[in-house]
């Protein structure tokens, strides 16, 4: 008799951590592993935290889906890419119309696409299904962002609406749409995730080279700052990281750790498709850039080499106008991450509930903060379209831009690179601007391309008489 609620696959960190969480909360899952091994230690963990009576451990893999409650919910959480359509083409066999496969990892939305489409074709529903929060939030509340099959969902609501974090008790778990809508939210919210630990780090720059701060005083500023406009997580986590000792040497932990940073594909898939969509991201888009930079180590050795050290002074901000500075940029890269949102909604036909979405953000996930609350209380309103136009905002960004402002030009004048928070700032200059220089750009395209220009009051289309040689 089949016993278990749900299934999960992928007993790796953040799928032993979902299982317990949803065993926790009352369901019982049945759960698999390629290594049986892997299955044995995860069984241990249960029974040491008194779950394993809601845990069905299954090493064949026809056992474990026929362990399984129809119509079958089957969380996998394996590495993105060919590993998922792997464990899709074994799953398959297994399957029974009706069914659904979740995959819960950091897929590529285009690849949820796809495999929505395959398999529906077969009567087997696919939920691509972004969660959020790291190893904790899977263990006690991730937000969750889940796209896809409806019917399907419907089916394991009950159980991801448990398993998900809390915010005031409203539950941070949403259907988004068909398709690949969860994937690609949770990678705006990765895009976005990116712009804020970029300007944090940029900060963090300035603090440290330009204000000469050491990481202890740093860190009580970012404590601080946790108390206002600007709490989040990665806010918190700032002033742990900072405040950090390595306890061999005694030294702070964070001037110990190279100054390189990985990423594994969901940033630069923000700014992929945001180019994509003809929407300006350069906040994110600054953050991605400045990841790879970062870990291009050697070159930025040799061209400091060449160009010498950073030349300029102190920088001439204060630690108020810095913390305004950070959310000025914030402001920034959320409107330009849900004006993304927006539009690929437009263009998959997906309708992304825009404020469900700043609602579900408010807890579980890695960039849960005030602002998302304010945020979500701002479109609960009705103040929809871009952030820099809805009431609160525009008076929030009035009164920090200023100092935005200040701090970039603290950086360009004092050689702090501030890659992503100039990429704010400019962007909100060119937002703001209702006379751009673009003109100039339709008469260079005409001139070499006879691409054609509009002139008010006598249309597209048209074109000039620009000299047939040029001198020189
Ligand atoms: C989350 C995180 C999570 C993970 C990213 C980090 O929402 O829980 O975003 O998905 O930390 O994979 O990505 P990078 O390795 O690209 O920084």
């Amino acid at each position: 008799m089949p016993s278990a609620d749900i299934g999960l696959i992928g007993l790796a960190v953040m799928g032993s951590n979902l299982a317990l969480n949803i065993a926790e909360k009352g369901y019982t899952v049945a759960v698999h592993n390629r290594t049986t091994g892997r299955i044995v230690e995860f069984v241990a963990t249960a029974r040491e935290q008194g779950l394993a009576e809601r845990v069905v451990p299954e090493a064949d893999l026809g056992e474990f889906i026929r362990a399984i409650r129809r119509p079958r919910s089957v969380i996998i959480m394996v590495k993105a890419g060919q590993p998922v359509d792997d464990m899709i083409e074994q799953l398959l066999p297994h399957l029974e119309p009706g069914d659904a496969i979740l995959e819960c990892g950091n897929s590529l939305y285009t690849d949820t696409d796809r495999r929505f489409a395959y398999l529906g074709g077969k009567g087997i529903g696919y939920l691509g299904v972004g969660v959020s929060g790291g190893e904790e939030g899977a263990r006690h509340g991730p937000s969750i962002m889940v796209g896809g099959s409806r019917a399907q969902w419907h089916n394991a609501e009950p159980v991801l609406t448990a398993i998900a974090a809390k915010f005031n008790g409203e539950p941070c778990v949403a259907y988004l749409g068909e398709g690949g809508a969860g994937h690609f939210v949770k990678t705006i919210h990765n895009g976005i995730e990116y712009g804020d630990m970029q300007m944090i780090a940029e900060v963090y720059g300035v603090m440290r080279d330009g204000l000469g701060m050491d990481p202890a005083a740093a860190a009580d500023v970012f404590k601080g700052w946790n108390a206002g406009p600007l709490n989040s997580y990665l806010i918190e986590i700032t002033g742990h990281v900072l405040a950090a000792v390595d306890a061999p040497t005694g030294k702070p932990l964070v001037e110990l750790i190279l100054d390189k940073a990985g990423q594994k594909g969901t940033g630069a898939w923000s700014a992929i498709a945001a180019q994509q969509l003809g929407v300006p991201a350069t906040a994110i888009e600054g953050a991605v850039a400045a990841r790879s930079l970062s870990a291009r180590k050697p070159e930025r050795v040799a061209a400091e080499a060449v160009y010498g050290k950073r030349a300029g002074g102190r920088a001439e901000v204060t630690l108020a106008e810095l913390e305004q500075a950070l959310l000025a940029g914030k402001i920034v890269s959320y409107a330009q991450g849900f004006a993304v949102m927006a539009e690929a909604s437009r263009a998959y036909g997906w309708e992304l509930p825009l404020a469900t979405i700043a609602r579900i953000w408010r807890a579980g996930c890695i960039i849960r903060s005030r602002f998302l609350d304010q945020m979500a209380a701002a479109y609960a309103k009705g103040d929809g379209g871009n952030l820099l136009l809805v009431p609160d905002f525009v008076a929030l960004m009035r009164g920090a831009h200023p100092a935005l402002r200040k701090v970039v030009a603290a950086g360009a004048a004092g050689e702090f690179p501030l890659i992503c928070l100039s990429a704010a700032l400019s962007y909100f200059d060119s937002y703001r601007q209702a006379q751009g220089t673009a003109n100039l750009i339709q008469g260079q395209r005409d001139f070499f391309g006879a691409h054609g220009f509009e002139i008010e009051g006598r249309g597209a289309g048209l074109h000039g008489t620009w000299p047939a040689t040029i001198a020189g």
